[in-house]
């Protein structure tokens, strides 16, 4: 599971636009500002290979990154962005969807979630959407360096508390991983993992 070789194909604005290929895909899935791109950026060791911001909403494009010339990383923009006009939230909506209802190569998403936060409604609300859809998906909970006891939960807490609020939504409940693009936390095991996905 080692990365050799990274190069950024394409962005894409909307889902045909996508690059044609068979090679197997990972796609980050989201809120804005959960860390899709420092995730990114961090498991391919490149610094500003996906554009970050502090500021949500940064990533408005698909965008397709090819690594050691066999597989796809997908950096995706994020969903809930509150200040988004409702006609942009719409938007967000039917161009995503139709990636993930339409794309053949697509292994699994990767759906992001603030592990230092309590669980979030739109979070579940997506994983419930993916689930329905039988859309492979694995957790991953980002920023589980913030462990911040005085404002709330510890991650640990927070990812035991969300899996339990999904419970009776799967036959199987996806697999699952705590990381953090600050410290490197869970960046083995989430290529471990993606390397086991692929040769499935
Ligand atoms: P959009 O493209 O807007 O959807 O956001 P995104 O999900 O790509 O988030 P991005 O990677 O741009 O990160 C958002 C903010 O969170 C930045 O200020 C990052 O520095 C911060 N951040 C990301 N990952 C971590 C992490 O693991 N730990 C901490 N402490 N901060 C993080
Ligand atoms: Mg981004």
């Amino acid at each position: 599971s080692k990365i050799k070789q990274v190069e950024f194909v394409k962005s894409s604005s909307r889902p045909r636009e996508c690059p044609v290929h068979q090679l197997p895909e990972f796609a980050f899935l989201g809120r804005s500002n959960v860390g899709k791109s420092s995730l990114i950026n961090s498991l391919l060791r490149k610094k500003q290979l996906a554009l970050t911001s502090k500021k949500p909403g940064k990533t408005q494009l698909i965008n397709h990154f090819l690594v050691n010339k066999s597989w796809y990383i997908v950096d995706l923009p994020g969903y809930g962005f509150a200040n988004a006009p409702e006609a942009a939230r719409m938007d967000w909506s039917s161009f995503t969807k139709g990636y993930f209802l339409n794309r053949q190569t697509l292994v699994s998403v990767l759906l992001l979630i603030d592990g230092s936060v309590p669980p979030q409604k739109i979070d579940l609300d997506c994983a419930n959407w993916l689930g329905r859809n039988n859309i492979p998906m694995t957790f991953v909970f980002t920023k589980c360096d913030k462990g911040k006891p005085a404002k709330g939960k510890r991650p640990d807490e927070n990812v035991r508390n969300f899996q339990e609020l999904l419970r009776d939504s799967y036959k199987q409940q996806p697999p699952w991983i705590m990381t953090s693009s600050a410290t490197g936390l869970g960046r083995d095991e989430l290529l471990l993992h993606m390397s086991q996905l692929r040769n499935y």
